[in-house]
């Protein structure tokens, strides 16, 4: 996929403040999915970066990691998996609790979702903290998993969630 002109995608992220609480500035992906062009140009730069770690399966983070994992894998000829919230997938799963910019949380897989040592790599809209992505890898790992990259569409830099990554992490776009 040839971009048609250098787009800048920020563009297209929208700042909303105080959102979900006061005093947090929320980067909303909302419009950037909404345009056609844009989500175009997002997810082929999102396709090369990512088809060069080889990956066998994508693992989306819910809610939003779904929106990049799901049309990526098609894209790449890979499968999907979720990570999703308590109570939402049925069968044995294996989880995790971690802790968030507000608040906390538990991820789940299902426990047969991986074949020991497949190449996962690991999706979400956007990196904070870092606790929701590391605590996704851990999770990828307990399930047999070799985790090989995670990618973002927003990472805010200032946080240093990355320091708490030990894969290499790709983020379409900064913020400080
Ligand atoms: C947001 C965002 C990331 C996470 C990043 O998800 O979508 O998953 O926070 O924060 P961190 O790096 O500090 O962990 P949220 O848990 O709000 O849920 P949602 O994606 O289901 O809306
Ligand atoms: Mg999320």
């Amino acid at each position: 996929f040839k971009e048609p002109q250098p787009l800048n995608l920020k563009d297209y992220i929208s700042e909303v403040p105080d959102f979900p609480k006061p005093g947090i500035l929320f980067y909303d992906i909302s419009t950037l999915i909404r345009s056609a062009e844009a989500w175009q140009v997002a997810t082929g730069r999102l396709a090369r970066i990512i088809s060069a770690w080889q990956p066998d399966l994508l693992a989306g983070i819910e809610s939003r990691g779904f929106l990049t994992a799901a049309p990526l894998a098609q894209r790449l000829g890979c499968g999907f998996t979720m990570l999703r919230k308590p109570g939402k997938l049925p069968g044995k799963t294996i989880s995790l609790k971690y802790g968030l910019e507000y608040g906390e949380d538990e991820l789940h897989i299902q426990a047969d979702a991986i074949k020991p040592g497949q190449r996962i790599v690991v999706l979400d809209d956007l990196l904070a903290t870092g606790g929701t992505l590391a605590a996704s890898i851990d999770l990828l790992r307990k399930a047999g998993a070799e985790v090989v990259g995670a990618s973002v569409l927003i990472e805010l830099a200032g946080l240093k969630g990355r320091d708490k990554l030990d894969v290499p992490l790709n983020a379409l776009i900064t913020y400080e």
